[in-house]
């Protein structure tokens, strides 16, 4: 991910989430050198993307995101995998993130891939009503 691509990448994000990320955010995570990237169509339209951070021997994922119209066809699997090799490139032994208990879809991914659950974050999202956990979860990259 470019500077350049982050209008559209918060465009995606507004469509996609109740509580989006702002632009500022997305910006200040380049600006830290987070690792980023995006999915593209052949005319350059982003699909997807994804946020990484890796502090030491971890690394968490910090958005992952498809747009509705291309759901289901392995996008954040191709996502995922990038962000493992680049995980497993920086000797991180494993690979953190939330997800709300609500999100179906999400949870089947990692369930998928492997993460295991972890803990659980009381009231970490806001919610259209209050406040919802966060699950924790984790896949170990050792011997991986
Ligand atoms: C979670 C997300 C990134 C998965 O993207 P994706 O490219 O569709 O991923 P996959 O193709 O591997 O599908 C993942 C699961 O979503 C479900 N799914 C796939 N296509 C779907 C569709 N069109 N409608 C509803 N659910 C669908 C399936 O249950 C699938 O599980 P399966 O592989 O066991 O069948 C995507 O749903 C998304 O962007 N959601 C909104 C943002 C978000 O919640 N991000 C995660 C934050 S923790």
């Amino acid at each position: 991910m470019r500077r350049g691509d982050v209008d559209a990448v918060l465009q995606l994000e507004r469509a996609v989430y109740l509580f989006p990320w702002s632009a500022r955010i997305f910006h200040d995570c380049l600006r830290v050198g987070y690792h980023a990237w995006v999915v593209t169509d052949d005319a350059g339209r982003v699909l997807g993307y994804s946020f990484l951070s890796i502090v030491l021997q971890e690394a968490h994922i910090l958005n992952i995101c498809v747009a509705e119209s291309e759901r289901g066809r392995g996008l954040a699997d191709q996502l995922l995998d990038i962000m493992i090799e680049a995980a497993t490139a920086a000797r991180v032994e494993s690979l953190m993130l939330e997800v709300r208990p609500s999100n179906r879809a999400a949870r089947r991914l990692y369930k998928r891939r492997g993460f295991t659950f972890l803990g659980r974050r009381p009231r970490y999202y806001p919610a259209s009503e209050g406040r919802e956990d966060a699950l924790l979860l984790c896949l170990s990259l050792v011997d991986a």
